[in-house]
């Protein structure tokens, strides 16, 4: 608290992190976002819509992407962050990060891209859905997403674990640059990982709005009380008064992570037998809404006002860009362009 009053923001270590503009957001990324709110607080965040991103796998489908990107950063206000404690923007409105993108192709040799786990598992996933995403910009994604964090020569990077493979490549790719350049331009970053629980989706299989089992972070009353009566149960338990086992619950794991207080208690009544799952579910649904109330209130708010958000993402950019020209004026000179 008090180092934030006396540090001014040019002294805080920097990150940057990214979101694909998927639209309205829901719970499994809350996760995410109250990590991104807690650091706003002690370092200089750069967030992003990854616009471009989006791209290199829905080339064939871009009518929403435009506007998915205000959707999306209404959930982030929403969620808590905090447009004058760090820096929202769109990555498509500055332009030096596709710059910085095709000058690091020319020294990321292929074979570094070709070996990026998530590569080849990725295309597998699109071909089994009858789609072909082997494109130049698909294969060189992970050089965008280097570009993305080195433009900010940020220290560190809050990633899933997912994403590690291509920080591991943007470290190398960092490496190269200053070997190659005989520079000291950028800047080798962390991963942040944040050990997050997995919050699965109504079905218990991982939450996606594909998978028809979400819950929009902005959900009315009325929503979640319709999608806790849709959740799985215990199967083998059909009256209120058999034994049930809350460890393959869909509903439990819910009350672990929004009714903590009292999930010992369910937990007892529910292989005792002493609650039903309607009423089990009545009270997480009773709960799950206390928590997602102020969220839905504050965008409903926001939603009032859409050039505020437009405003958000153009002051975002306006920082960012000060932040990326310094390091663009550096590497052209490194690289006598
Ligand atoms: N690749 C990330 C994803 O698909 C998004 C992303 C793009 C990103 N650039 C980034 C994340 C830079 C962290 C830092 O989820
Ligand atoms: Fe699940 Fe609750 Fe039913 Fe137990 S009582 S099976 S925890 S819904």
């Amino acid at each position: 608290m008090e180092k934030t009053k006396t540090t001014g923001q040019a002294d805080m270590k920097k990150i940057v992190s990214g979101m694909r503009p998927t639209g309205k957001l829901h719970l499994g990324h809350l996760s995410v976002l109250e990590n991104w709110t807690k650091l706003q607080q002690e370092y200089q965040c750069f967030y992003f819509v990854a616009d471009w991103h989006a791209l290199t796998t829905a080339f064939d489908d871009t009518s929403k992407i435009r506007d998915n990107t205000p959707e999306m950063v209404m959930d982030w206000l929403a969620a808590g962050l905090d447009p004058n404690k760090c820096t929202i923007f769109r990555q498509s409105d500055v332009k030096e990060h596709a710059e910085l993108h095709l000058l690091l192709s020319m020294i990321t040799p292929n074979s570094w891209l070709e070996r990026v786990p998530t590569y080849k598992d990725q295309v597998q996933q699109f071909k089994d859905q009858g789609k072909d995403i082997t494109t130049y910009g698909f294969l060189g994604y992970p050089v965008l997403m280097s570009s993305d964090i080195l433009i900010y020569r940020a220290d560190a990077v809050p990633v899933g674990e997912d994403q590690l493979p291509h920080l591991e490549l943007t470290r190398e790719l960092a490496r190269r640059f200053n070997y190659i350049y005989n520079a000291d331009i950028m800047t080798e970053p962390q991963a942040l990982l944040a050990k997050v629980k997995l919050l699965p989706g109504t079905d218990n299989r991982k939450m996606s709005k594909s998978y028809n089992n979400s819950i929009s972070i902005s959900a009315s009353p009325e929503e979640v009380k319709e999608k806790v009566s849709q959740m799985v149960t215990d199967p083998v338990r059909i009256r209120k008064d058999d034994p049930g086992h809350p460890d393959v619950c869909t509903v439990y794991t819910y009350h672990t992570f929004y009714n903590s207080a009292e999930q010992e208690e369910i937990a007892c009544d529910c292989r005792g037998g002493k609650i039903g799952c309607v009423a089990c579910k009545k009270r997480l649904a009773e709960k799950m809404s206390n928590f997602i109330d102020p969220i839905r209130e504050k965008r409903l708010q926001l939603e009032k006002n859409p050039s505020f958000i437009d405003e958000v993402l153009q002051d975002g950019a306006n920082k960012a860009r000060i932040e990326v020209c310094k390091t663009m004026d550096m590497v052209r000179e490194a690289m006598h362009i």
